[in-house]
């Protein structure tokens, strides 16, 4: 990576990949709004298409905006290289198609986001892939779940909705002996709460839709890898450490060490999946992006005075966020996410059902919209919505259970949230 490592988190954010345009001198990234990219000759060419020389060559592999962001991401979670994709949900298919095949399983954690549950309960089924769900805070069920067939381990670092911990060191540990890689969604926590990598991940995927870009313009997705498994230490990952048919017989491994992964990930995996960012996208994020830990801190403070103020309330039945004293988690904070639990949490209402429905509709200033990490504050009731298609015992076992709330607290004034809140929980539980 060409960007100092010795720069702080907050310099990162904002020069992280980035220089001047070598050929306009614009000091913001331009947008490269293009399909292709002149080769210099026949030779040029040829040696980009065999990977011996880094640079572009179709915009569904790589553009160089969307290149800048990728840099930015796998710099702020400490990792080798990344690759962007068009969604959250596309990342998660990138990042397990290079390890997976036919007859293949994933063992994923049980607390995740609904979607997430479904493209690996079902979707992933099409592929021949199939998932395995446990508790991940029960860690011999974790250890007992992986089998030969097993080739990634799946959880989320603060999960969606209930805002619950995982513990990323005792389940890297397990990974490590299965001699398998963990993958650690951190849309919720960002890199700036929280460092996967550093608690033992392989690979980091990002739902950039979310608090990366900040403000709800647009999709995106990341995959991060951290340039540390040894893919050849088994023949687990034939993709990867054997000569790969899908690439003139390339092994990816021996070739390219700890960049095979990413490289992989664009040469095969964008090239022939397709999920590519396009580059306006990359922009809105790479805006966004420059003031993530700003917001992030407010996001913690106005999240902690919102939930510790609803755990006070009479109306409430109870409030799950790590950020809380009362939470099961919270003593994973200092480890895990020491300078907070991020800005989503659930609530239960009295009243049940209903009466989260009632609240909903009764805000003014919090928006009912399926998405989180926006700098507005947002409210979905899951079970009805994100978390619908999964049957009861699922949406338990995920924190969605039919008479909670899911909040996603945004940086205004926290007075007003509390107003707006009071009003709608009024109505709600007259
Ligand atoms: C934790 C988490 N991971 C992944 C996703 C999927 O991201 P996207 O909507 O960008 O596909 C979401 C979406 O809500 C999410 O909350």
């Amino acid at each position: 990576m060409s960007t100092p490592t010795d720069h702080g988190f907050d310099t990162k954010l904002i020069h992280a990949g980035a220089a001047p345009d070598p050929a306009t001198g614009a000091r913001n990234t331009p947008i490269y709004q293009t399909t292709a990219y002149v080769f210099k000759d026949a030779d040029h060419a040829a040696r980009l298409f065999n990977l011996e020389e880094v640079g572009y060559i179709y915009s569904r592999l790589t553009n160089p905006t969307v290149a800048v962001l990728a840099e930015r991401i796998a710099t702020l979670e400490g990792g080798a290289g990344a690759v962007c994709c068009s969604s959250g949900h596309a990342a998660q298919i990138m990042a397990l198609f290079p390890l997976m095949g036919p007859g293949t399983n994933v063992v994923a954690s049980t607390r995740a986001y609904g979607g997430t549950l479904t493209q690996f309960s079902q979707t992933i089924k099409r592929f021949g892939w199939s998932a395995t769900f446990v508790d991940f805070d029960d860690l011999e069920a974790v250890e007992a779940a992986i089998d030969d067939n097993t080739r990634a381990v799946f959880c989320e670092s603060i999960a969606n909705p209930g805002g619950y911990i995982t513990d990323l060191d005792a389940i890297s540990a397990i990974s490590d002996k299965a001699g398998v890689p963990l993958i650690v969604d951190n849309t919720t926590a960002t890199p700036y709460l929280c460092n996967p990598i550093e608690h033992g991940a392989t690979l980091v995927v990002h739902s950039t839709t979310k608090y990366l870009t900040g403000n709800g313009t647009v999709t995106g997705g990341c995959v991060v890898d951290s340039g540390k498994f040894d893919w050849s230490a088994s023949d687990k990952f034939p993709s990867l450490s054997q000569p790969e048919p899908a690439y003139h017989g390339l092994n990816f491994h021996a070739a390219l060490g700890g960049m095979a992964f990413t490289f992989h990930s664009i040469a095969i995996g964008l090239r022939d999946l397709g999920m590519t960012m396009n580059p306006q996208a990359a922009h809105y994020t790479l805006m966004g992006v420059e003031t993530l830990s700003l917001r992030m801190d407010r996001h913690v403070e106005n999240a902690t005075k919102l939930a510790t103020w609803l755990e006070n309330d009479p109306r409430v039945d109870s409030v799950s966020y790590a950020g809380l004293e009362s939470s099961a988690y919270h003593h994973r904070m200092a480890r895990i996410c020491p300078k907070g639990a991020s800005g989503l949490f659930t609530v239960a209402v009295k009243g049940g059902y209903d009466a989260c429905v009632k609240l909903v509709d009764g805000l003014e200033l919090f928006s009912h919209v399926a998405n989180l990490g926006d700098s507005r504050s947002l409210i979905i009731h899951p079970a009805s919505t994100t978390h619908r298609q999964l049957p009861e015992d699922q949406l338990e076992a995920a924190g969605a259970g039919k008479g909670v709330v899911r909040i996603s607290v945004g940086i205004e004034d926290i007075k007003d949230l509390i107003a707006d809140m009071d009003q709608a929980l009024a109505k709600a539980t007259a």
